[in-house]
Parts: C-alpha cells; sequence; structure tokens
C-alpha cells in the first residue's frame, strides 16, 4: 500500500532553476509552514527575503537557502507595523532591486478563544494587523514593483477556519475569510500584468502557533478521527501547495483559494471512529464501547 506522506525530497517536485532569477519576499518566513516554504523555493533556484520576529529562526532560515546556493536576506522586525512593514521594502529592494513572489505567511489567531460579546476592541485590532492589515501593507509595497517587471505571483494564507464556521474565534475568522475576498477583488485586477494572486487555507498543520499539535499519547488514536487523512498535516504538505502556486508551472489559477486541510473542510462534521461514521462525535464514545452501547436506547420500532 502507497502511505500518504509529506513530500521528502523538495527538490524533486519541479526542474531544480523553475525559480531561477526570481527573488520572494516571506513574512512570517520563519514560521513552520513558510520556511519549509523558504527551502523549498531555494531548492529550485529562488533568493530569498526572510521576514519573521524570531531572529534565531529567521537565521536558520536563511542558513539552509545559502546552503543551497541561492541568496538569503534576513529582515527580524514587527511585521504588524507600518515601519516594519516600510523596513521589509526597503531591504528587499536594496538588496535586490526586483520582488518576483510575495508570501503573506503571517497570521495568528493569538489564542483570543472565547465568546465574542466578550472579547474587546483591542482584541479585534490585533488580529485585524496580525491577519489582514499586513497583507494590505505588503501587496501596496509589492504589486507597483511586480507591475512594472510585468510578472508576479502573490499568494496569501487564509484558513479553512475563514470557511466554516470556528466557534469563539469569530473575529479571526472574519479576517481570514477577509484575506480570501481581498485575494479575489486584486487578483482579477492585476492578472493582465502576469501577476497571478491567491490564497491558500490550512487546517491541521503541524505548526509553532498550535504547538505542533503535541498530544500525550493517548490522544494518538483519535487523529484518524478528526483528519481524513488520517494525519496531521507537515509543514512541507502546506509548501508544495504553495511552491506550485508561486510557480511559472500554474498560469492559469488566479483569484482562488485552495485549501489544503487533509480532507477536514470536505468532511464537514463528519468523523471516524474505529468502526464506522458519525456526524455525532459526541456519540463517540457509545460507538466504540460494547459497554456503553449496550444502555443505548433502542431505536423505534
Ligand atoms: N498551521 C495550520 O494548520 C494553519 C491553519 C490555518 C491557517 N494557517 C495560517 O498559515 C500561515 C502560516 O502559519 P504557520 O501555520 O506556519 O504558523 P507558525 O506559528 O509556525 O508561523 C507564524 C510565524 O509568524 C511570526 N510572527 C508572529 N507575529 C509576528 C510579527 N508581529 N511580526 C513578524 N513575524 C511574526 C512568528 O514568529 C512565526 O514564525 C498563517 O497565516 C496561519 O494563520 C495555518
Amino acid at each position: 500500500m502507497f502511505e500518504n506522506q509529506a513530500p521528502s525530497g523538495p527538490s524533486t517536485l519541479f526542474a531544480k532553476d523553475i525559480f531561477k532569477g526570481r527573488v520572494a519576499v516571506v513574512t512570517g518566513g520563519a514560521g513552520a509552514v513558510c520556511a519549509s516554504l523558504c527551502g523549498m523555493l531555494a531548492n529550485h533556484g529562488c533568493d530569498i527575503v526572510c521576514a519573521d520576529q524570531e531572529q534565531q529562526r529567521v537565521d536558520e532560515v536563511v542558513a539552509r537557502v545559502r546552503d543551497a546556493g541561492r541568496i538569503g536576506l534576513p529582515v527580524v522586525t514587527d511585521l504588524t507595523t507600518t515601519k516594519g512593514m516600510d523596513e521589509l521594502k526597503q531591504a528587499a529592494l536594496k538588496k535586490f532591486s526586483r520582488v518576483d513572489i510575495l508570501v503573506n505567511g503571517l497570521g495568528e489567531n493569538l489564542n483570543s478563544w472565547g465568546a465574542f460579546e466578550e472579547s474587546n476592541e483591542a482584541t479585534w485590532q490585533a488580529l485585524y494587523e496580525i491577519n489582514l492589515l499586513n497583507v494590505f501593507r505588503a501587496c501596496h509595497h509589492f504589486i507597483p514593483v511586480m507591475k512594472e517587471q510585468g510578472w508576479g505571483r502573490i499568494l496569501s494564507f487564509s484558513s479553512v477556519e475563514g470557511i466554516r464556521a470556528s466557534p469563539w474565534l469569530a473575529v479571526y475568522t472574519a479576517f481570514k475569510r477577509a484575506v480570501d475576498a481581498f485575494t479575489k477583488s486584486i487578483a482579477v485586477d492585476v492578472a493582465r500584468h502576469g501577476i497571478l494572486v491567491n490564497a491558500l487555507a490550512l487546517d491541521k498543520v503541524r505548526a509553532y502557533q498550535s504547538n505542533f499539535y503535541e498530544l500525550p499519547d493517548e490522544y494518538l488514536r483519535l487523529v484518524e478521527t478528526w483528519i481524513p487523512a488520517g494525519r496531521y498535516g507537515e509543514p512541507a504538505d502546506a509548501a508544495a501547495v504553495a511552491l506550485y502556486l508561486l510557480s511559472p508551472a500554474n498560469s492559469w489559477i488566479v483569484g482562488q483559494t485552495v485549501v489544503a486541510d487533509g480532507g477536514t473542510l470536505a468532511a464537514g462534521g463528519w468523523y471516524r471512529t474505529t468502526k464506522r461514521w458519525t456526524n455525532q462525535p459526541l456519540l463517540v464514545q457509545h460507538l466504540e464501547s460494547p459497554e456503553i452501547n449496550e444502555t443505548r436506547p433502542k431505536p423505534l420500532q
């Protein structure tokens, strides 16, 4: 049987020089998915501007890019601020005089779980800055550069949580869905300049902000209940989709939100138990346990 595993050899995905001569600016570039993406892009010939607030992880990504024989430029800054984003633009253009690819990887729910009526404006503002405003600023900076070059790729990370409901994360979901709407409208406007803009909606990919889904061993058997693909996504699973959307191989996907989630959105509330599928997950214990099953009310005749 073939197992559905994360891509292990990024350099084999496309021809090694498919991004040769291209420069990519990656925000949140030291995050789990975008660090993997920076490595894949570099392995395919791309030079990288890795922007993130975590100095040590930025240095690691840049070292990986340089090991691949490409130029890696570190930019360590707070990307939720105008100052940080201006700094990124200046550093990228000073070093390379061009930017072909923009990856808006920055985004987080900031652990803002809770009933909406108990949330406050400071949290809404912080969620706005980290999930949406930075996307506006980055696109505003780099679209003119790409227009002048006559070629570009922009990919913004949204979320499956912006497509389905995510109770207790209402404001986060609103900004993630806004990324999709913004993507659609600018994509239609700039496509004729050779700039293709898309979004990537993720779910269940191991990352810093989800603590890599580290769980006690007794919960591991439940992963197949939650995720149709039967495992958590690795950063490379998501990065490989991004790599395609950013590459010249993608010439016709415009303004779309591509979902990469191991099937959670398609499952739409259906869960696999050890014995069957259910859309009533609180019954999982009954369906799995013969003793408890005995106590279930019998169906009406
Ligand atoms: N992993 C998933 O399953 C999942 C699900 C839904 C959406 N997403 C989205 O995918 C994108 C990639 O994230 P990831 O999953 O790799 O997460 P991650 O937590 O691994 O990476 C996020 C990165 O952003 C950086 N960052 C945070 N605040 C910053 C700031 N103010 N300035 C500069 N850098 C800052 C962090 O240092 C980190 O390196 C995000 O937009 C996220 O919302 C991921």
